[in-house]
């Protein structure tokens, strides 16, 4: 119904409106997305080495972009996050389910053959528990699906709370500087924490991948670590550990608090500070709403190796 292309940098517009049409219905909702133009928009044009490779488009009759795949790739880990597949079938349409699987799957098609995607043997997928649609796709490709994490978020006066208080600016966690031994530390405790996931130790300490990295240390060394970065409307705290040996003593919080506050400082305050959170994961939970973040949606992650 749609013919498949790869996508050019003058589609951009028509995908950020396409994306952010979309990302309102949970049922076509990708995790990778926010919801507004802008968000959509920054999160396109970040990707590397520019949004268009690797990216593929169907576009109607008209020449209407109407449905949209884009990759990103990070050769050095063999790994590739697929944002979508996106596909608007007109309201009402006799086969809707029908076409959104054909277009997904030539969507797929083109942009597996991408050079991008070379080397690449571990894909990711990532929706809204209620895409339904993108999980029945998953599966029919083989992937396998993880389990379901929630986004949590901070906003207004909790948020402002955080962001103000200066209760640990003179004690509390500090922003990671260049000693070797501290940096060592931070990956060693991240890769015990979160081995494979998007980020690797060493990335997250160099910022290769954009992250701001607080530590706490003490009389041992690290006792914990919280990395994030910010984003067009939101501060996003992407990892925080803490030494088994050190946990629940409020570590956790005072990094999560020190995070947001660098970030703020350094970047700009924005309206909401967010976090996934796995489902399960009762601590994180815990800590995350102790400091006042509210869940704000369920997302599930699908993969294939
Ligand atoms: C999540 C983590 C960073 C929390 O660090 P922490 O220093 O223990 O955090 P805090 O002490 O500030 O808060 C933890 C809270 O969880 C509670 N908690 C600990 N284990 C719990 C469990 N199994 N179920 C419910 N609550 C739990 C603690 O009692 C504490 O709450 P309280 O202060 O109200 O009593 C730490 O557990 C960790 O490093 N986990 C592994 C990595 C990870 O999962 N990171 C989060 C990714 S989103």
């Amino acid at each position: 119904m749609y013919s498949i292309r790869a996508a050019t940098e003058a589609d951009l517009p028509a995908a950020v409106e396409l994306v952010t049409r979309l990302q309102a219905d949970p049922g076509h909702h990708v995790g990778y997305h926010g919801t507004t133009g802008e968000e959509v928009a920054e999160e396109l044009t970040r990707l590397t080495p520019d949004w268009a490779t690797g990216a593929v488009v169907g576009v109607d009759g008209h020449g209407a972009v109407r449905a949209l795949l884009s990759v990103e790739a990070d050769p050095e880990q063999g790994r590739a996050w697929l944002y979508g597949p996106f596909v608007d079938v007109p309201a009402g349409h006799p086969a809707a389910r029908q076409v959104w699987h054909n277009t997904a799957d030539d969507l797929l098609d083109l942009a597996t053959g991408s050079p991008l995607l070379a080397g690449i043997t571990d894909l990711e997928l990532y929706g809204h528990r209620l895409n339904r649609l993108l999980g029945d796709f998953a599966a029919r490709h083989g992937f396998a699906a993880g389990a379901a994490s929630r986004v949590f978020t901070l906003t207004g006066a909790a948020l402002r709370s955080v962001l103000i208080s200066a209760a640990e600016d003179t004690v509390g966690p500090r922003k990671l500087n260049g000693d070797p031994a501290t940096r060592a530390q931070v990956v060693d405790l991240h890769e015990r924490c979160f081995p494979n996931r998007s980020a690797s130790g060493e990335q997250v300490v160099a910022g290769t991948r954009g992250h701001t990295v607080v530590v706490l240390t003490g009389a041992d060394g690290v006792i914990g670590y919280a990395a994030g970065f910010v984003q067009q409307e939101e501060l996003y705290v992407d990892y925080v550990a803490v030494d088994p040996n050190m946990r629940d003593a409020g570590a956790g919080r005072s990094l999560v608090r020190a995070l947001l506050r660098t970030l703020a400082a350094e970047q700009g305050v924005r309206c909401q500070a967010a976090a996934v959170i796995a489902l399960g994961n009762d601590a994180s939970e815990r800590m995350f709403t102790a400091l006042g973040f509210t869940l704000h949606l369920e997302l599930v992650a699908y993969r294939l190796r």
